[in-house]
């Protein structure tokens, strides 16, 4: 689906709606549509900025960047706002707030429990940055200021225009949205050399609960640091970033070298867990899991796929995998080199010879069906912990691990330095996911991704069992239901994503937030005063 459509609906909206409803009852409906339009200070009325589920374009554009099948049938909100101007934002906050509306905030839309656009408490408003998606890159001073709107691979694609020699450390996966990404951390295959996204931010502008539009200096540090690695959604509408862009190499390579259970997966596996967090930060050697066929009668078994990023020429790589892990046989002709923005397409999964216009695209691959769940590894799981993981992912052949090492720059910065806390110490993080494409398997995949989490205890950290808050999990602990953020509740989830950090968000949200306007589910709780 292209953009077009968002611009052909709301004048109506404004001319013809709004007379006929000013004269029927004061409902909230029609007091926050005119508190909205009289906030705006940009009132270009051939803007499409407001949509009710009375517009024609309202579903599609609420299913636009709904990611995840779980929850196309889920709470819809009143009232949609698609800003294309800070002041747009502004006008949302003051009059949501105004009018007791919730308010969701979406970027690229791929939460994982879909908390950008569902909401447990009605009526609510969502602010959807897919109009607001510029970019501007600044080669000679090594930096770019991007909108939360924007998709990775919009950015990636715009500094390769620039130069071949500027990247940026971030996701994979290019349609996720700045915003959540960011603002949440952010990882890649570059993040051992470069850490997170999130550690590579210079400034930002953000709308606070009073609607002011704050910079890093008139925001403070305070909620500078919270908001890189913290979440955006508790503390304010998050316009742009100004990132710092890192040199890359003119030559990458890349090779995928794949092991099934007969094949020794499980004894290479052992390797690269003493090994693939020690590496040259240069080197990006993560590992994904899944169920393969073991013969043509059926059986099943497991498929590591060792994938690698190298930041320099196959030569170089050579010699490294043979110093740190030869037991893995990685040859020449194993190995393909390129440029950066290829490996962006080589792992966002496209051929390196696609034009790098799919890079712009922002619907989805697939419609389907997904859970997942993260955990980090600081001890080297037993043959007896992987044979139990490998028998327990038999079960359901769409599921897969993605094995992340950290150490590298990851383990430089210090734990208290950004919201994102899980740096010196972990081997790898693992991310757990189950796909499926019927609603009827949805109870039991659930239950199924419980079971697995909870064999895995014993093998990943405690006290407390940390989890990457971009891989949102509303399992973690009680969550905010029914209005209710005690600091006790959710200290179970936020000690999780935040460790020790999670008591300084607070803090910083009772200083910004005080009333607790920007809440969900798992949204930094407000001490009581
Ligand atoms: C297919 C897929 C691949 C992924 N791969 C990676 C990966 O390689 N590395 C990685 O680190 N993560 C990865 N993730 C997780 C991803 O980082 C998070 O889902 C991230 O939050 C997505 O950002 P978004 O803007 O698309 O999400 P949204 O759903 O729009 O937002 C996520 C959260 O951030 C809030 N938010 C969004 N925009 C703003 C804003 N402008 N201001 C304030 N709050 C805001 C939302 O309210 C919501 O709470 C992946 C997810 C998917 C679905
Ligand atoms: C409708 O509500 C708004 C905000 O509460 C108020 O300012 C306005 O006077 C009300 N209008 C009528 C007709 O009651
Ligand atoms: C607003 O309109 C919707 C229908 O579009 C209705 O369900 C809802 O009750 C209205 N809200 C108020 C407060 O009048
Ligand atoms: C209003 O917005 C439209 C669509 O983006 C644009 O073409 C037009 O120039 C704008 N008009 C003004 C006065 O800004
Ligand atoms: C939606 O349209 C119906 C019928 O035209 C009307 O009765 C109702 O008030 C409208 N609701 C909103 C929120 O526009
Ligand atoms: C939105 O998605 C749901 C579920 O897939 C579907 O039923 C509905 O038709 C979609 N709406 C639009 C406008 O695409
Ligand atoms: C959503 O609800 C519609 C209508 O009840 C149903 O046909 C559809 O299968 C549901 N979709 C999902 C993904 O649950
Ligand atoms: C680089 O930054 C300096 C100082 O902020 C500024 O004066 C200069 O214009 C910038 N360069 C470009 C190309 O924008
Ligand atoms: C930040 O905002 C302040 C106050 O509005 C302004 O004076 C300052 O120039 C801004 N800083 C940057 C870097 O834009
Ligand atoms: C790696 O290269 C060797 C030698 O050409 C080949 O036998 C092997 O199949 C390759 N492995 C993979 C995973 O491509
Ligand atoms: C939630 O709690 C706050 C503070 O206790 C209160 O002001 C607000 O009205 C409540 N909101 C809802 C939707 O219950
Ligand atoms: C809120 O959660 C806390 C901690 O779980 C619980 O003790 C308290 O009773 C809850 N309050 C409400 C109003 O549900």
């Amino acid at each position: 689906m292209s953009i077009p459509i968002l611009k052909n609906l709301l004048p109506l909206l404004f001319l013809l709606i709004l007379p006929v409803w000013s004269s029927t009852s004061n409902s909230t409906n029609e007091s926050f549509l005119q508190c909205f339009s009289s906030h705006l200070q940009d009132s270009n009325s051939s803007l499409e900025l407001v949509f009710t589920k009375n517009s024609s374009a309202y579903s599609s554009i609420l299913n636009f960047t709904i990611r995840n099948l779980r929850f196309v049938n889920s709470s819809k909100p009143q009232f949609i706002i698609t800003p294309f101007h800070e002041s747009h934002i502004q006008a949302a906050v003051i009059c949501s707030k105004k009018y007791d509306l919730q308010v969701r905030i979406r970027s690229g839309g791929h939460d994982y429990e879909g908390l950008s656009y569902v909401s447990d408490v009605v009526p609510f408003t969502i602010i959807d940055l897919v109009n607001l998606r510029s970019i501007s890159i600044d080669i000679e001073n090594k930096s770019a200021w991007v909108d939360s709107g924007a998709i990775l691979g919009e950015l990636y694609y715009k500094i390769a225009e620039k130069s071949k020699v500027y990247g940026f450390p971030a996701g994979s996966c290019p349609t996720m949205g700045v915003g959540g990404h960011f603002s949440g951390g952010g990882f890649g295959t570059i993040f051992r050399k470069y850490g997170l996204a999130a550690d590579n931010v210079l400034d930002a502008k953000i709308v606070d609960v009073n609607g002011r539009l704050l910079n890093r200096t008139s925001m403070g540090e305070d909620l500078f640091w919270a908001i890189r690695g913290g979440g955006g959604s508790s503390f304010g509408v998050i316009l742009s970033w100004q990132v710092r862009l890192v040199p890359v190499p003119p030559v990458v390579t890349t090779f995928n070298v794949q092991k099934t259970l007969e094949q020794g997966a499980t004894e290479h596996f052992q390797k690269w867990q003493t090994v693939a967090n020690k590496l040259h930060e240069d080197l990006f050697l993560h590992v994904v899991a899944g169920v393969a066929n073991a013969d043509p009668n059926g059986r099943k078994t497991i498929r590591l796929s060792f994938t690698c990023l190298f930041l320099g020429p196959v030569e170089k790589l050579l010699a490294l995998m043979q110093d740190s892990f030869p037991e893995l046989g990685v040859e020449r002709n194993n190995c393909t080199e390129m440029s950066w923005i290829e490996s962006v397409l080589y792992y966002a999964g496209f051929s390196t010879t696609n034009r790098l216009e799919v890079l712009l695209d922002r619907s989805p691959l697939t419609d389907i069906f997904m859970k997942a769940k993260s955990d980090y590894v600081q001890e080297p799981i037993s043959n007896t912990g992987l044979e139990g993981l490998w028998q327990r992912l038999m079960e359901k052949e769409q599921s897969q691990l993605i094995l992340t090492p950290y150490g590298g720059k990851m383990s430089q910065i210090s734990d208290s330095e950004t919201p994102f806390p899980h740096r010196f110490g972990n081997l790898y993080q693992i991310q757990y996911s189950i796909t499926w494409d019927d609603d009827k398997e949805t109870q039991e995949n659930l239950m199924w991704m419980r079971r697995l989490y909870a064999y895995m205890a014993p093998y990943v950290s405690k006290s407390p069992r940390e989890a990457y808050l971009n891989y949102r999990d509303l399992d973690l602990g009680e969550n905010n239901k029914n209005n209710n953020t005690s600091y006790a509740q959710a200290s179970t989830w936020g000690l999780k994503y935040f460790k020790n950090n999670f008591e300084r968000l607070v803090h910083v949200k009772t200083l910004i937030d005080p009333g607790n306007f920007f809440k969900n589910e798992q949204s930094i709780p407000v001490l009581p005063s």
